[in-house]
């Protein structure tokens, strides 16, 4: 499976998005569309940048019963998204749904990874709010397998992570990781952050990039380079 550089489309509308993508001329990109984007234009916003040759990860983290799952992801594969995502905590079952839904009539199906434990939920809201009493790298790692036992491709982990994920679920499940910055950036609002070159060294399989690329000064040439450093 190739490697291949996300970049986070976390902007606010269609007008900011397009005047992104207008300064990659006919450069073919995977992107991610989360929420935001996508509640604000709709699916008219995938088809819309499909069209322009594309590839999407929707990043709608679903999390519902089981059959609910299955009739949303069966509309988003009519979508033809490249890949898209649940919580683990929905259940193994919630998971089959979802991919049942995802799956064609001919068998093809988007790629379907998993969000683990969200990187904002600490230990002690985990342990507090979710009276779940478990380390949290055991709870991620368990969530994991469960993704795995669930037929999913992969999970969205921390580069740093991607080497226990790979031990506990084989070397071809998947690892997507965000957390991305050069060396020279800011850190913004994240915490553990991980270069691509040293992603790569870590054997990640997808990097997610936001704002060293869409905020960068030249963002085709932070694309340029975050594909040199990681593919
Ligand atoms: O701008 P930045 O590179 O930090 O953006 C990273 C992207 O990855 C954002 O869209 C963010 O929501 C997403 N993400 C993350 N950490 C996770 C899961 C998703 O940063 N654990």
């Amino acid at each position: 499976m190739g490697k291949a550089v996300i970049i986070a489309c976390d902007f606010k509308d269609k007008q900011e998005t397009l005047n992104f993508l207008n300064k990659f001329e006919n450069e073919k990109l995977y992107l991610k569309i989360g929420m935001e984007l996508f509640y604000s234009e709709g699916p008219e916003i995938v088809r819309e940048i499909k069209k322009r040759g594309h590839k999407i990860f929707l990043d709608l983290k679903l999390h519902d019963i089981p059959n609910t799952v299955e009739k949303a992801m069966r509309t988003l594969a009519n979508l033809d998204v490249d890949m898209t995502n649940v919580h683990a905590s929905g259940t193994i079952k919630m998971m089959e749904a979802g991919l049942r839904g995802l799956t064609k009539e001919d068998g093809t199906r988007p790629l379907l990874i998993a969000v683990t434990q969200l990187t904002s939920t600490s230990q002690k809201a985990m342990e507090d709010d979710l009276l779940i009493k478990e380390k949290i790298e055991d709870v991620v790692m368990h969530y994991a397998e469960n993704s795995k036992k669930a037929g999913l491709d992969g999970v969205v982990c921390s580069p740093l992570e991607v080497q226990a994920v790979k031990n506990r679920c084989g070397k071809d499940f998947l690892t997507i990781t965000p957390g991305i910055r050069f060396s020279t950036d800011s850190k913004d609002d994240q915490s553990r952050i991980t270069t691509p070159a040293k992603a790569k060294e870590l054997g990640s399989d997808y990097i997610v990039v936001g704002r060293s690329i869409t905020k960068a000064e030249n963002p085709i040439e932070a694309y340029r380079k975050c594909v040199e450093d990681f593919c």
